[in-house]
C-alpha cells in the first residue's frame, strides 16, 4: 500500500465514480478522502461535503487530513456550460485556481487535472490531432481547459507543482452518468438499448469523435500519475486516444447485440460543438513518454457496456455470450 493520502475532489461523477475504487484499492480505503457537493447514493469509505469554490474550506480539509495527491474532477461539461458561459467559466477556473493554489501552500505533492479534446478548435487538423496543435476552442469549456492546462504547466514551471493533465475524449461508462456533455450520446444510447427502447441521437449519424471506455480513462489516469516525472515532457496536457465512431458505427456494434435496435437523428445545437472538435487524436507523445496502449476497442467496449449495464437493468435474456474479445 502506498504513503500517501488522497483527495478526489467532484467524487460523484462520472469519472470520480469510477475512479474512486481504484484509488481505495491502490492506496487503502482509509487513504482516500471523497469530496463533492452532494453525499453520494451509496458512500463507500471516507466522505465529505467540499464545495472547491470555497477556498478556505479546501485548505482547511486539505490541512486536516494531510493531503498529499488532488485528483480535481469537478466541472460543467461543454453542452451545460453552453447554458450560462459566465457561471460555467467561473466554476471550472475557481476551483482550479483554488486547487492549485492549495496544492503549493499546502505542499501536496501531485495534483491530478482533467483537459479535454474540447481544448482543441477548428484550427487544429481534425484527423490525428497532433499533440501540439493550435487551441482556438469554441465552447467555454474547451476554453476553460486549454486555460486550465497552462495553469497547471505554470504551476510546474513556477512553483515546482508536480501538475499532471491528459486531454480526455468522450469517456463511455455503466458505473455513473456523464451529466451535460456533448459525447453523452455514448453513453444515454446503451441505456436506452438494453432497456429495450430506441433512441434518438442529438449529434448525426456520421458526427466521428475521439472516445475511449472507462476502463482505459482509469488506466491512463493511475499510469500518468505513477509514471517518474523526469519522463514527462508534456506539462500542459496529454493527448490520449482511444478509439473514434460515429453514432452511426456505434448503433452497428450494439446492434449485434439486439438486433432490434434503432435509431432516429434529431441533431441539436450539440452538433456544432461536436463538429468544432478533432475526429481523432495523435497521443504518440503519451505513447511515448509513459508507455500508454489502450485496451478496448468500439466492439470490446460495447460488449462490456452491455453485459454490465444488463446486470444494472436485470435482464440476462438478450446479450450475446458468443463475442470474443
Ligand atoms: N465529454 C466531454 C463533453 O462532451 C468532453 O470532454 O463535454
Amino acid at each position: 500500500m502506498k504513503a500517501d493520502t488522497i483527495l478526489v475532489i467532484g467524487a460523484n461523477g462520472q469519472i470520480g465514480t469510477a475512479l474512486l475504487p481504484r484509488l481505495q484499492t491502490l492506496y487503502g480505503e482509509g487513504a482516500v478522502i471523497a469530496t463533492d457537493l452532494r453525499l453520494p447514493a451509496r458512500q463507500t469509505g471516507r466522505f465529505e461535503i467540499l464545495d472547491a469554490t470555497d477556498a478556505k474550506g479546501l485548505a482547511e480539509l486539505v490541512r486536516r487530513h494531510g493531503i498529499t495527491q488532488i485528483y480535481h474532477l469537478a466541472a460543467v461539461l461543454s453542452a451545460k456550460g453552453e447554458a450560462d458561459p459566465l457561471w460555467a467559466w467561473n466554476l471550472n477556473m475557481q476551483t482550479l485556481l483554488n486547487v492549485l493554489e492549495v496544492s503549493r501552500t499546502e505542499g501536496v505533492k501531485k495534483v491530478f487535472i482533467p483537459s479535454s479534446i474540447a481544448a482543441f478548435g477548428e484550427h487544429a487538423p481534425q484527423t490525428d490531432t497532433p499533440q501540439n496543435a493550435y487551441l482556438d476552442p469554441a465552447t467555454v469549456y474547451g476554453i476553460s481547459k486549454a486555460a486550465g492546462e497552462n495553469w497547471g504547466q505554470y504551476y510546474v514551471k513556477r512553483y515546482g507543482l508536480d501538475v499532471r493533465s491528459l486531454r480526455y475524449p468522450g469517456i463511455i461508462s455503466y458505473e455513473a452518468l456523464p451529466g451535460g456533455g456533448t459525447t453523452d450520446y455514448a453513453v444515454a444510447i446503451f441505456h436506452e438499448a438494453v432497456q429495450g427502447r430506441n433512441y434518438e441521437c442529438f449529434l448525426a449519424e456520421n458526427t466521428r469523435l475521439p472516445m475511449m471506455y472507462m476502463d482505459d480513462a482509469l488506466r491512463a489516469t493511475l499510469e500518468l500519475m505513477e509514471a517518474p516525472a523526469g519522463q514527462l515532457t508534456v506539462r500542459t496536457s496529454y493527448n490520449l486516444a482511444g478509439f473514434s465512431f460515429t453514432p452511426a458505427e456505434l448503433t452497428t456494434a450494439i446492434r449485434h447485440h439486439f438486433p432490434d435496435f434503432s435509431v432516429t437523428y434529431k441533431p441539436d445545437f450539440r452538433q456544432a460543438i461536436a463538429e468544432s472538435w478533432p475526429r481523432s487524436i495523435d497521443d504518440s507523445v503519451a505513447r511515448q513518454d509513459w508507455g500508454w496502449k489502450p485496451a478496448y476497442d468500439l466492439n470490446r467496449m460495447t460488449y462490456e457496456m452491455i453485459a454490465n449495464l444488463t446486470a444494472v437493468y436485470g435482464r440476462t435474456d438478450k446479450v450475446v455470450e458468443t463475442f470474443k474479445v
